[in-house]
């Protein structure tokens, strides 16, 4: 389904991802982990091309684009692949949760208009937001409004959905909601790549996850015994930092 081979990204002389290669099959949840700056959002980024690799190709699906030499249709074809469930939701302030998700199906792909909002209704009901059609997002709460930006990265019928921290931003008694419909969603088979810091989620509901560190996979494995066993000292060490009390003196 999807397969990125010697993936490489730098930002001046900073080699922020370093000949990355990896391979997620149809259906299956992968959770990447990893400390602050190890380029895990740069990676989800270059997979749908919102950073320009500098070599390596990306396949998913049918459509296989090599960094170094690519044409715009090839490029748009990458990104239809994808979709993106950003940290800081990207709702259009001035539009309802439901128009947020029709404004692009009737813009973008020429979708009749009362077509795209029975699938947009339809979309918000996959995620509980029904009730929330009519709302502005100013109304919602963080997790309404990730559950919004949900259903709107499904509209499009991505291969694979991406998510970078989609619950890092909420408040901490709204992150459950969130990572409900995203269990819903890993329960449907469909196929997902999350960067996240909800170990447990991760352990759960991922069937793999990948530690990055410094541009490179340190460490992949089924997403039970990475967590309880980790093998390479670098995840040792992140996951141990995790779950250490915060020790402070007064
Ligand atoms: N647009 C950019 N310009 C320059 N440096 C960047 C840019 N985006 C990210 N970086 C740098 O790349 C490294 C990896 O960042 P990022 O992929 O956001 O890491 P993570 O998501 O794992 O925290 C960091 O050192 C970051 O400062
Ligand atoms: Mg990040």
């Amino acid at each position: 389904m999807i397969n990125v081979s010697h993936l490489s990204k730098r930002f001046g002389n900073h080699e922020v991802l370093k000949e990355i290669n990896l391979t997620i099959k149809q259906g299956e949840v992968v959770a990447i982990i990893g400390p602050s700056g190890s380029g895990k959002s740069t990676l989800l980024r270059c997979l749908n091309l919102l950073e320009k690799p500098n070599s390596g190709t990306i396949a998913i699906d049918q459509v296989i684009l090599n960094s170094q030499h690519y044409n715009h249709k090839q490029e748009t074809n990458l990104r239809k692949q994808s979709a993106m469930v950003f940290q800081h939701y990207n709702l259009f302030k001035n539009k309802t949760a439901l128009e947020n998700i029709t404004y692009p199906l009737i813009v973008g792909q020429k979708m009749a208009k009362d077509e795209a909002k029975q699938y947009g209704l339809s979309l918000l009901e996959r995620v509980g937001m029904l009730a929330y059609a009519n709302q502005y997002p100013i109304t919602l709460s963080g997790g309404q409004q990730q559950r919004v930006a949900i259903a709107r990265a499904l509209a499009v019928r991505p291969k694979v959905l991406l998510f970078d921290e989609p619950t890092s931003a909420l408040d901490p008694e709204r992150v459950h909601e969130v990572l409900q419909v995203m269990l819903k969603l890993a329960k449907e088979n469909i196929t997902m790549l999350i960067v996240t810091h909800e170990m447990e989620f991760a352990k759960y509901v991922a069937d793999r996850i990948i530690f990055m560190s410094n541009g490179i996979i340190v460490e992949e494995g089924q997403a039970k015994s990475l967590i309880d066993n980790p093998q390479h000292e670098l995840t040792q060490r992140f996951l141990r930092q995790l779950t250490d009390e915060v020790d402070f003196e007064i």
